[in-house]
């Protein structure tokens, strides 16, 4: 995605050689209009996929993920974070281990809104080892949804979440893909410069 792209380069700080900070148009400040073509983005990618409801994690995934789901015509779930394991009744919940952040929180979504009758489509910011995305494709195997896929919005390749998941047979489209931030810069791999 060109606008995407543009905006990671001009805007986007490499913190490190493997973190990215997107905080004046994802993270913290953000785009609406880059919001919505993100929307536009997935939802020309998973227009044949017969999707029924977005499934994102609070709460960089929230905005990309309404804007898909305005432009599918759908709503859009955030699951939600919580640090321990109490009252589970009416959910579905899963444990992610973030490695970047050495960090486990319990995701949660409510059983009303997750059911048999849906296809999902999975949205995230990042995706890095991919445990957050496995945790949410966890809540939708509860709920005996279909899973049409998962989209991301900046995939950082030389980590191992998307080979994973693919291997997995599970549909990945990332709107840009990071092939490394060595040298204090952001290199794209071929498959996220469409
Ligand atoms: P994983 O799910 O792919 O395994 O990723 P990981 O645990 O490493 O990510 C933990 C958090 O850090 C997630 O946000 C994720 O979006 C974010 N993250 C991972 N790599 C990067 C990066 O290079 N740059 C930035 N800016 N964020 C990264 P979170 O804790 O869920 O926070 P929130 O922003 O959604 O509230
Ligand atoms: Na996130
Ligand atoms: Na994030």
């Amino acid at each position: 995605m060109e606008l995407l792209e543009q905006k990671i380069l001009t805007e986007g700080k490499v913190l490190s050689e493997s973190v990215l900070k997107v905080d004046s148009f994802l993270n913290h400040q953000i785009d609406p209009r880059l919001m919505k073509q993100i929307g536009e983005a997935f939802a020309h990618r998973f227009s044949d996929a017969g999707v029924t409801k977005v499934l994102t994690l609070e709460s960089s995934g929230i905005a990309p993920a309404q804007m898909t789901g305005l432009s599918l015509g759908v709503p859009a779930i955030f699951a939600r974070k919580r640090k321990s394991l109490t009252l589970n009744d009416g959910l579905y919940s899963a444990e992610v281990h973030s490695f970047t952040k050495n960090v486990t929180n319990e995701i949660s979504v409510s059983k009303e809104y997750l059911s048999s009758e849906d296809t999902i489509l999975i949205l995230d910011d990042f995706l890095a080892n991919g445990q957050a995305a496995k945790g949410l494709i966890n809540l939708v195997q509860q709920s005996g949804a279909t899973l049409a896929g998962v989209g991301i919005i900046i995939e950082k390749g030389f980590q191992d979440g998307g080979k994973q998941l693919r291997e997995q047979g599970v549909r990945v489209e990332s709107l840009a893909t990071i092939a490394s931030l060595n040298h204090h810069t952001v290199t794209f791999s071929k498959e996220g410069a469409s």
